[in-house]
Formats: C-alpha cells, structure tokens, sequence
C-alpha cells in the first residue's frame, strides 16, 4: 500500500466567492457567502478567496465577516496593483486568524496596454506594492495576470521582484484559458528553473476553462512543480469558468498511483456544496458534469447495469459515496414525520434549527399532497426553494390563476405582495409564462431585460417539480433567481420575483447609477 503521508501537499485555494462570484449573474447574498464559506472552511480548503474587498461595500463587509468567522482556512482578499486596493484589503482580510493579501497586475503586451505603463514602469509598480502588502501581512500573493501571454524574459523578471518584494505564493494565471497541458508544465517549469529564489515560494496554477483544458492544464503544472491549484466548485466562473475544485480533487484521489500528491479536502463533502453552490448562484450543474453532474454515477445502459451489477469496478472508477453521494431513493411520502424529514435533509447537508425545519415540514406537506413520491431531488429543490425566499424580500407572489390551452389569449390572474400591500391584476400573454410575467411587469414596473429562462424537470414523471431559473440584467447588473413547484408556471412566476428581489438589493448596493469594480476594470 503506498504510504500517502510521505507525497507532496497541494494546496488547494478556492476562488468560488471571488473569480466565481463576479461572474455575471451568479451575485451572491452576504448570508449566502457566509454559509459557503462555511462550508469550504469544513470540507478542508486551504485558502478560501472570499472577495475583492474595493469593489463594493458589499464584498468588503462580505471578507471582513468570513475573515472573522474563518476556523482553519486562510482568508484571502484581491486587490490591485494599487495602495488604496490592497490597504482596503488588509482591512477586510486582518480579522482572520490566518490572513492574506492577493495582488495581481496583468502583464501581457495586451494587459500592459490598459494602464499604459512601459515594462520598467510597471516593474517598479509591482516592487511598490508586493512590499507595500508584505508590510500589512506576512502572507503575500502575488499574480501576472494573463501569464500564459506574457514574454517569458519579461514574466521571469516580473516574478524575480514579486519574490524580493516579500511575496510568499506567485500565482501564474491563465487568464484566458489559452494554454495547453505541455505548455502550462513548461512554463512552471520554466520559472522554477529560471527565477532566482523561486525556491522559497508556492507556484500556484490558476486556470479558465475556455478551451474545456482547465483541469487538465491545473494538474499538469502540478506535475511540474506547482503546489497550489486556484479552482472554484462546479467550475463557477466567467465565460466557461475556472477549473473545477472537484475535479481536481478527485484525479488527485482517483490517480493517486500516477499523480502522487495530497490534499487536505474531505471529498465526501463534495455534492453538497456542489449542490449549495448551484442553488445560491443559479449556476445548474449540466447532467453530465465530471464528479457531481446528476449522470455521473448514473448507469443508463443495459450492458453497463449488468456489469456494475456484478462488479461495481467495472465501470466505476470512484464510488459515489467517495464524494457524499448517497444512492437516490424513494424517501418519503405524506404520512413521513418531522423527525425523518430532519435525519434526511441532514444526509443531504441541511442541517436545521427547529424553527426551520417548521417552516420546512409545512412545505413538504404541502408537496407531499400534491406529488406521491418525494426523492431526495424532490428534496434539495424543496430546500433550494426555501433558501431563496429571504427573509426580507420585498415582492412575493401571493396568487396565481392562469388560463391557458389551445384558444389564445392566454391569460394570468396575479396577487403580488409588495412591501406588505396586496396588488391583482390580469394580464394576457403568448402562453401562460408570458402572461404570467406580463402581470409581474405590470405590477411591478421594472426596466430589467430578461436574458435567460430556463426550466428543468428535478425527477422524472408528470408530477415532477419544475425547477426554473431567470436571469435578468438592468443597467449591467446582473441577477438570477430560481424556483421549483409542480406546476411549471408557478415556478417560474416566483423564480421571476425572486430574480426581482436580488435586483432591488442590488440596486441598493450599488446606488442608481454605480457599478460595483470587476476586477477586469484593472484601472491602474
Ligand atoms: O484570471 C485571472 O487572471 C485572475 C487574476 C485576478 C488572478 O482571476
Ligand atoms: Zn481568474
């Protein structure tokens, strides 16, 4: 048996509250943020990137917070190659018990072009403001941001000062997610060869996904030396993401034989967050996502249930349980008590105080009176949908009647609740979703453009819960909201409102006119 303890560390550091957040649409509450924080913090995770604390009010009292309740991971904040950045970092970051400042400047011809500084310029920017954070914090990141397309003479250099600056992590972005397996090996390779002191630092590889490389292009710089992996759950992230944590996770676990490295993650804590993350961003995992897509464990065929019937191994090549996969069965019904409901959602990560699991339990009598049989599925949707109804939402949607079939106009009969005042009104429109949503709008006066809207089915059969997610953008902000129910047009009324609710918070966050700072606005 090989003796595990003696295989190089990689640290894993993930960025699912930071490069995952600030892609569009996927805004987080600052409860929610809390909770996943939380929860990465408990599975194991070395480093958690909790935010950019300058970008807004909201993402600094979003780090301060996590700093404050962080167990063991260290909490790192982003800030850019400016004194104001990284102070305000500093002041987010402070309260952890292990803190870090991540600075970063891009450092590719393109890049260089942005703040128009010439190379020996933006060389003494960097020595400026590595030391400036290394006075503040002991713990120093230090990023290149677009190092997959920066000159390998001018990424040494750059690394070279980073280091002297005090840095103790260099973090080699690809950006762009340009890079190829061999390439992203080399490079690393390269400036442990090349870079005076790199001895003394973590490489930390730090991937999108555009070209589907990301993991792949992770695990070959580990190969080559880095001992740190940037990734995000589900591979949340802008465009086509960032390498996901799972999936790294698991080729660590799985290939252990040809990749000999640990890491400090408890994989079994893997669907749950998965699914956590999913519901707070709106981000559905596709079906058939490596680790935790709904199909990954699912054997369709006759030929590989036979198989795995005889011989698990035959076309498994981890267990489900391995990742917290406990096997979908018929759960419950409507005669299933309180106790049982609290022992399964506890299977399923909901862990509940009592006057939730209230709250809970009525909702599940009520589906239990429409839907036979509830699923674990059935479950988590149920739970997604309570979890997305905060507290103090100022719209909600206290009745819905529609008229639909073959004869057009289809019609809605609508009450919305609004700051505490009923609202009706009947509307028509090009089906029942239409008409439905015309009502909102007419209720509710809004100017938010609705740029998706889509509906999945959580378990099979006629009776199976909708889950339906809307993502609506107002002025470049950016919201998604989400429901389930059994009736199709209901969830998509509240997965309506609720998008609606997340847009007003964010229209107080961010005042009419501002918008809070992407990190891509790199105004240096
Ligand atoms: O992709 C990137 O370059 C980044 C940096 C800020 C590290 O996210
Ligand atoms: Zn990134």
């Amino acid at each position: 048996m090989t003796d595990t303890s003696k295989q190089d560390r990689v640290v894993i550091f993930d960025t699912t509250l930071r490069d995952g957040e600030q892609s569009p649409g996927a805004t987080m509450t600052h409860v929610e943020k809390l909770e996943i924080a939380s929860m990465l913090d408990e599975m194991g995770v070395d480093i958690i990137e909790a935010g950019f604390p300058i970008a807004s009010e909201g993402d600094f009292a979003a780090v301060s917070e996590i700093a404050k309740n962080s167990v063991n991971s260290v909490i790192c904040g982003l800030a850019r190659a400016q004194f104001g950045d990284i102070d305000r970092c500093w002041e987010a970051v402070k309260h952890a018990n292990r803190p870090r400042i991540h600075t970063f400047i891009g450092t590719s011809p393109l890049h260089r072009a942005i703040p128009n500084l010439t190379m020996d310029e933006m060389a003494d920017r960097i020595h400026e403001t590595v030391s400036h954070a290394r006075n503040l914090c002991d713990n120093v990141q230090w990023s290149p941001m677009d190092a997959t397309r920066t000159e390998h003479d001018y990424l040494c250099r750059t690394v070279e000062i980073a280091i002297k600056a005090g840095a103790t992590t260099i973090n080699i972005p690809d950006t762009v997610g340009y890079t190829a397996p061999r390439e992203s090996a080399d490079l690393i390779r390269m400036l442990l060869e090349r870079v005076p002191g790199a001895d003394n630092v973590i490489f930390a590889t730090h991937c999108h996904n555009d070209l589907g490389m990301a993991t792949a292009n992770s695990l070959a710089a580990v190969e080559a030396g880095a001992r740190q992996i940037e990734c995000t759950i589900n591979g949340l992230g802008e465009r086509a993401g960032n390498t996901a944590l799972e999936e790294v996770v698991m080729a660590l676990k799985v290939r252990n034989d040809i990749m000999p490295f640990q890491t400090g993650i408890d994989s079994t804590k893997l669907i749950n967050i998965s699914r956590r993350v999913a519901a707070v961003s709106g981000f559905e995992v596709q079906f058939n996502k490596a680790i935790v897509g709904k199909n990954a464990f699912a054997h369709e065929s006759g030929i590989h249930q036979d198989g795995m019937l005889k011989n698990a191994e035959t076309f498994e090549i981890m267990r489900p349980e391995d990742i917290g996969l406990k096997e979908t069965n018929l759960v419950m019904g409507k005669h299933s008590g309180r106790a049982a409901l609290r022992s399964k959602l506890a299977d399923l990560g909901f862990e509940l105080a009592d006057n939730q699991l209230k709250d809970v339990f009525v909702r599940f009598k009520a589906l239990a009176d429409r839907k036979k049989e509830i699923y674990d599925d059935d479950l988590v949707a149920l739970m997604r949908d309570t979890t997305s109804e905060e507290a103090d939402e100022r719209i909600k949607v206290k009745f819905l009647r529609v008229i639909c079939g073959t004869e057009a106009p289809q019609s809605a009969d609508l009450t919305l609740t609004i700051d505490g005042v009923d609202h009706q009104i009947t509307a028509t429109g090009d089906g029942p979703v239409d008409a439905s949503f015309n009502a909102i709008k007419a209720l509710f006066e809004h100017s938010a453009r609705l740029q998706l809207y889509q509906v999945s089915a959580v378990t099979e059969g006629t009776d199976a819960q909708a889950t339906v997610s809307v993502r609506m953008e107002e002025d470049g902000r950016i919201v998604t909201g989400q429901s389930a129910d059994t009736d199709t047009v209901v969830a998509s009324a509240k997965a309506y409102v609720h998008a609606l609710n997340r847009l007003i918070v964010r229209r107080e966050k961010t005042g009419k006119d501002a918008k809070e700072i992407n990190y891509k606005d790199a105004a240096i």
